[in-house]
């Protein structure tokens, strides 16, 4: 196993681009906001400071409004497409106009757990996180969901989720593009040209309003309240009211967060599909898809026990789980990005949820089908459930970041013997 240890720190080290990290060379060329704070805690297994810094520098590009954005333009970099001319962020370095899924304050609090030494670094970012939460409670809880104007925010680009809210879009206006993907990456393993069509029709129409989000509120055809983004945001809730806490802040603030969030994680709960999934505030729907967000209710701490009959099933259909769709859905597409692809950092957060709700059992079974998932097949993007073959970008950050925290037996953490 200590092969592949090295094997995971030497990954970060050669996608460090000193003070950030990319998610890996060529495919990903900049910072993109949750591979960077996933990068944090592979980094603290061996170098806290380096560690404190990956977050800090995420930080440095938060936008006035308390936005931080998913992909940051330290460098222009031509190996990658939509770039920051298309993009036209609003904030203090060149970035794109959306988030992504905020799981910074639950790793900032892992992090000063680790090593207490390093807890002023964690009492300078409370004012940041506080801003950044009270901007998604401000303009994206719409009946205590939390809602995304782009899929790329979710994280999940291609989940069959956005079908229906894509089906009603016509991406009129946008003009003749080349995709940079495509040639990092074969064809059938990333989104189709439709997705992108839409990805960039969204892009421009939030560009083109210098990123207002009254405006977007109003205009934007894709607003989808997102399990990735409400149960991530209600669990950095929790963990940054308790680092409030212990610093001897203002709580109440976040408690009425909270309390907003866990009563709005219904607007997910499908009832007829009984799982959680998307909810269409365009269509007034759900999409009826079982995705590895949706068990990331253990992690937010609602609905008890409610998914484990998927857990279940779903976890007997394939070899490697958790498979970013349920094979039993039409749409499910194996090595198609978020379309059935196995993703190791969403295992760790669904494990971990799973540890803290008393599945332990749970957590240690997820824990040991990755471990063998990227033994076997190195630090892939992401991994085919069939066989565990690896798809997308290779030497990835965040597989070697996860291994490193989480999924190797010689340096992970070990949460099902908690
Ligand atoms: C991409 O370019 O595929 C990214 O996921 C967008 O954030």
């Amino acid at each position: 196993m200590s092969a592949l240890d090295d094997e995971a720190r030497a990954i970060l080290a050669t996608n460090d681009r000193g003070g950030y990290t990319v998610p890996t060379h060529g495919l990903y060329p900049y910072q993109w906001n949750w591979d960077s704070v996933f990068a944090a805690i592979g980094f603290a297994e061996h170098d806290m400071e380096r560690a404190w810094v990956e977050i800090e520098t995420l930080f440095s590009g938060q936008w006035e409004n308390g936005m931080v954005p998913h992909i940051i333009f330290h460098q222009v970099d031509p190996s990658y497409f939509p770039g920051p001319d298309v993009w036209r962020g609003i904030g203090p370095l060149p970035s794109s106009g959306i988030s992504q899924p905020p799981i910074a304050a639950t790793f900032v609090r892992w992090l000063a757990e680790k090593d207490g030494a390093f807890a002023p670094r964690a009492e300078a970012l409370i004012p940041r996180l506080m801003d950044w939460h009270r901007w998604f409670m401000t303009w994206r809880c719409e009946r205590g969901a939390i809602v995304v104007t782009h899929p790329w925010e979710t994280g999940r680009d291609n989940c069959p989720d956005w079908d229906g809210p894509f089906a009603a879009i016509e991406p009129e206006g946008v003009e003749q593009y080349y995709r940079r993907d495509t040639t990092h990456v074969i064809e059938e393993e990333r989104p189709r040209r439709y997705d992108y069509d839409r990805y960039l029709y969204l892009v421009k129409l939030g560009a083109e309003s210098g990123w207002d989000e009254a405006y977007l509120r109003q205009a934007n055809p894709f607003r989808v309240a997102d399990p990735t983004m409400t149960f991530t945001l209600l669990r950095s809730c929790r963990d940054l009211r308790a680092m409030a806490e212990e610093f001897g802040l203002e709580t109440a603030e976040i408690d009425g967060w909270i309390k907003t969030m866990e009563e709005g994680a219904e607007l997910l709960w499908n009832d007829d599909a009984a799982t959680y999934d998307c909810y269409d505030l365009r269509a007034e729907k759900h999409t009826g898809v079982v995705s590895n967000a949706s068990f990331l209710s253990w992690y937010a701490g609602v609905g008890g026990d409610r998914m484990m009959p998927h857990l279940e099933r779903i976890t007997g259909l394939e070899p490697f789980f958790i498979p970013s769709t349920d094979p039993e859905h039409e749409a499910y597409e194996p090595k198609r990005y978020w379309r059935g692809p196995v993703w190791a950092m969403m295992n760790m957060l669904i494990a971990r949820g799973l540890a803290d709700a008393g599945h332990g059992d749970w957590a240690g079974k997820i824990t040991e089908n990755t471990r063998a998932m990227i033994a076997g097949n190195g630090f892939a993007e992401y991994f085919d459930p069939r066989d565990g073959a690896p798809a997308g970008g290779r030497n990835f950050t965040w597989t070697a970041a996860v291994w490193l925290a989480w999924a190797s037996a010689t340096t992970g953490e070990k949460l099902w013997a908690a």
